[in-house]
């Protein structure tokens, strides 16, 4: 196991502990959310009794295949608590960039339905501008994207549609396309999540604003909890 993944596994497992008996959990996607879902795994088998509601196929494969039961918005209106990753981590207000993996819309229903959102990852996504290091994702409809793409280049975005790995336009879990959306350093990401919002063709970005309570975050140090302030 790399350092890297090493850190991941370490914030997975103390997120996993946050879990309780009877609680409705939002499972995330991402390599730092494989690890806190085999970590639940592991508790399922010893006895712990919770159900999920997944934020991606794949993670609700690797769920399921550990034995995690998995319900839907059909039967459950809350959820008690969800732990996912994050691409970048603003220090101080705990405002997220995600959607690498391409899973922010369904990530981003099951944040706005949690009590409680917990973000982890390792000390290498804690920046102090959001769009330092990633772009921001944006899911968008198929049909009229370069429509979309050019009003998204008005709020001053480098606008580039991602692609899988056979060089075709990535597809989400919905059907949908992504634009990855390259700004310089984010001033006001709340204001910024709202001018996309207001675009039409976009579903959502992966600008989280205000949705984390807490980040676990591995570093040298180990697994420290961060509030926002
Ligand atoms: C998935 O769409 C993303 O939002 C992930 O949560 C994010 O990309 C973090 O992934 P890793 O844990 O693999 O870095």
């Amino acid at each position: 196991m790399s350092d890297a993944d090493d850190l991941k596994r370490q914030v997975g497992e103390a997120a996993a502990a946050l879990v309780e008996n009877g609680m409705v959990v939002g499972i995330g996607t991402g390599s730092t959310a494989n690890h806190v879902i085999d970590s639940l795994g592991e508790r399922v088998r010893q006895g712990l009794d919770f159900v999920g509601i997944p934020t991606s196929r794949r993670s609700e494969e690797r769920a399921r295949a550990l034995g995690i039961r998995i319900v839907g918005f059909d039967t459950h209106d809350r959820i008690d608590l969800t732990i996912d990753g994050a691409d970048e981590i603003a220090r101080g207000t705990l405002h997220l960039v995600k959607g690498l993996g391409g899973a922010l819309l369904r990530e981003k229903i099951v944040a706005a339905a949690s009590r409680r959102m917990v973000v982890i990852a390792d000390d290498s996504k804690l920046v102090d501008h959001l769009g330092s290091h990633v772009p921001v994702p944006v899911e968008v409809s198929g049909f009229g994207w370069e429509s979309t793409a050019r009003q998204l280049g008005g709020l001053g975005a480098r606008v580039t549609p991602r692609q899988d790995r056979n060089g075709s336009l990535f597809v989400t879990d919905g059907g949908n396309m992504i634009l990855d959306c390259a700004f310089a350093p984010i001033a006001d990401p709340a204001r910024l999540e709202a001018e996309i919002a207001a675009i039409v063709g976009v579903f959502e970005s992966g600008l989280f604003v205000g949705r984390a309570a807490l980040a676990l975050v591995a570093g040298r140090d180990g697994v420290v909890r961060i509030e926002p302030e």
